[in-house]
């Protein structure tokens, strides 16, 4: 048995699979999230299971997500896929994942595990997907060195960033690392929603989908933060406005690790990734909630779904679902991958202070936790890809308006049907 996954066979023409081999389908192709896959496929082989990879490159999951689709409909369905949030209920609405309920019960996640996290895994009442990890996505991550160097305070509020930006700037240093791919852009303006709308407005927008909630001017804020943010994206020494491009997540933060910028709002992937470049949080950065949302977690959770009917494995899945729940495998993994567990019992005095900042946060049953819209957790696939586009669209459009943009957005969430009942 292969101690770690064997090379990403081509996702549409899956080997033939003995024995317990699971070929699973998910995104995870940087360096640490190919680290936390590793770990889980380590674990797996110890346990007598062969995780077949199937990776798609892509951040955030939305090639991986078409590819899925396309399998589905060839009736290729892979054993095991990354499927995370509101896509689920989808998919289980149509028969196509494999019940839990009894690994559930078994391994008493209902008690051990984060009640949202049940809550996202649940659908009619039935586990439909194994959890991984929590990722916080408002985080503020400033490059202690390059801020040392140049004498400059840690800024806490946006003023201090701006302020900190123009010295930046000065010094000949691009102040703030971004990407101008869709996905990384609305999950930026997600967490500058969250900053200027707060929590309970945030929730009437995207959660309850309540179109008189679009109306508010904070939107329209979060939208000139937005365009400001990437204004500071601009390379230092370019009079010529260059844009940032639609880089991968991971050239981003390799700008950040090198210095080139010296600011970035990013989900804790990106601990993850810096964890292996050797860059620890609180010592060379710091892990600060983006202005105004320290006391918010933005959450996404990342889950692995078992697809139904193929036939014979419906034992090696329960095994690797009952895996992916346990103690040790939770604090394994989200050591490598920068989220955190999804279950309350687990010691995190062993992660780094960011992780275990994240982690009493999500804990504190005060804590407003808010869904994130980009990773799935507040609308399925074809609702968030609208409105990242939208979002994406204004960002890189100077002339249209922020005020625009609100009203496209409350135009979208109009077609887009708003939901008759409040969720819980
Ligand atoms: C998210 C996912 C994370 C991370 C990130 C970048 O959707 O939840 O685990 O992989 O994309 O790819």
């Amino acid at each position: 048995m292969a101690a770690g996954p064997t090379v990403a066979s081509s996702a549409a023409t899956p080997a033939a699979e003995g024995a317990g081999e699971l070929n699973v389908l998910h995104w995870w192709t940087s360096a640490s999230e190919r680290a936390a896959a590793n770990h889980v496929a380590a674990r797996m082989a110890e346990n007598g299971l062969k995780w077949v990879d199937g990776a798609v490159a892509g951040g955030g999951g939305g090639p991986a997500i078409k590819v899925l689709n396309e399998r589905i409909l060839r009736r290729m369905a892979p054993k095991v896929a990354q499927l995370n949030g509101q896509s689920m209920t989808e998919w289980a609405d149509m028969g196509l994942l494999l019940e839990l309920d009894g690994v559930a019960a078994k391994r008493n996640w209902s008690k051990v595990m984060f009640p949202q996290v049940m809550a996202q895994v649940t659908v009619h009442g039935h586990v439909v997907a194994a959890p991984l990890g929590i990722q916080r996505i408002n985080n503020l991550y400033l490059n202690k060195a390059v801020f040392k160097r140049l004498g400059l305070d840690l800024p806490n509020d946006w003023d201090g960033l701006e302020r900190a930006a123009a010295k930046l700037r000065a010094a000949g240093i691009t102040p703030v690392a971004f990407s101008d791919e869709p996905w990384q852009v609305a999950t930026v303006f997600e967490a500058m929603l969250l900053s200027e709308a707060g929590p309970v407005l945030y929730r009437r927008m995207l959660e309850q989908r309540d179109l008189s909630a679009f109306d508010d001017p904070a939107l329209e804020r979060a939208l000139k933060r937005l365009r400001n943010w990437r204004n500071l994206a601009l390379p230092a020494n370019s009079a010529l406005g260059i844009a940032p491009g639609e880089r991968p997540w991971t050239d981003v933060v390799a700008d950040f690790a090198a210095e080139r910028a010296a600011m970035m709002i990013m989900g804790d992937w990106a601990r993850g990734e810096l964890g292996t470049m050797g860059l620890e949080g609180e010592r060379d950065f710091s892990c600060k909630a983006v202005p105004g949302t320290a006391q918010a977690h933005l959450y996404s959770i990342d889950t692995l779904a078992m697809l139904a009917g193929n036939g014979g494995s419906q034992a090696d899945q329960e095994k690797m679902a009952e895996l992916l729940g346990s103690a040790t495998l939770q604090l394994g993994y989200n050591r490598i991958k920068g989220s955190i567990p999804v279950r309350r019992d687990v010691p995190v005095d062993e992660l780094d202070p960011c992780a275990q900042q994240s982690f009493h946060l999500f804990a504190n049953p005060n804590t407003p936790r808010v869904p994130s819209l980009v990773h799935r957790m507040a609308f399925g696939e074809v609702g968030k890809n609208a409105i990242i586009e939208t979002v994406h669209r204004f960002a890189l459009d100077p002339s249209q308006t922020p005020a625009a943009a609100q009203r496209k957005l409350q135009g979208l969430l109009r077609a887009l049907a708003p939901k008759t009942k409040a969720s819980p």
